[in-house]
């Protein structure tokens, strides 16, 4: 982008994200080794975690994979909003009685992931399991379960590998950056 008031510093380099990825891919490999598991990627974020999860899957002999999106607004997350959470794109598939394993990019406040769950549990699946690829563990305000977390992170504005920065921009880094502003 052009116009720049920011520069960005390189927190987690490509070589580090896919170890990170790799290590996930193998705890999901030691809970799911044989099952068919439905991997729903959270819009808009998730789509380059959710890419190489699932390659790495494939690499460890999983064959039974399918990937969903679900996307959801729920106006501004962090914020305890009284209007109703909407689905913008919903699955799919069915997942009842499947195993299902929501795939996110970054757990902040809690709060998105914990409507995403409540909505998603409601469908009875098998089993629902949670990824993040981050989590910012100081600014979680709300419980939710994560079963399975790439690397955990400070309280600052991360984008790149699916992270946007200002609703658009930076999603195509293949690192993870923190914005500094001059
Ligand atoms: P939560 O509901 O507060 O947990 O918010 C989670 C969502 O906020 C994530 O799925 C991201 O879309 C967004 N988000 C939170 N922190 C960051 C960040 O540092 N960079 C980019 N997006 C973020
Ligand atoms: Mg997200």
């Amino acid at each position: 982008m052009n116009d720049k008031n920011h520069s960005i510093d390189v927190l987690i380099s490509e070589q580090e994200l896919q170890e990170v990825v790799q290590k996930l891919a193998k705890e999901i490999y030691r809970d799911f080794n044989n099952q068919e598991i439905i991997l729903v990627g959270v819009l808009d974020g998730s789509f380059a975690v959710l890419a190489d999860l699932a390659k790495q899957l494939h690499k460890l002999g999983m064959d039974k994979i399918v990937i969903d999106f679900m996307g959801i607004d729920t106006y501004g997350s962090g914020t305890k909003s009284s209007k109703e959470p909407r689905i913008t794109k919903d699955l799919k598939h069915d997942i009842k009685g499947k195993v299902v394993v929501i795939v996110e990019d970054i757990v902040d406040t809690g709060y998105s992931l914990s409507v995403l769950q409540a909505m998603l549990s409601a469908r009875l699946p098998q089993k629902l399991a949670t990824l993040s690829l981050l989590s910012k563990d100081e600014r979680r305000e709300i419980e939710v379960p994560v079963e399975y977390i790439g690397k955990h992170i400070p309280n600052v504005f991360v984008v790149g590998y699916g992270l946007d920065f200002d609703g658009k921009y930076y999603r195509e880094l293949p690192y993870i950056g923190v914005v500094k502003f001059k």
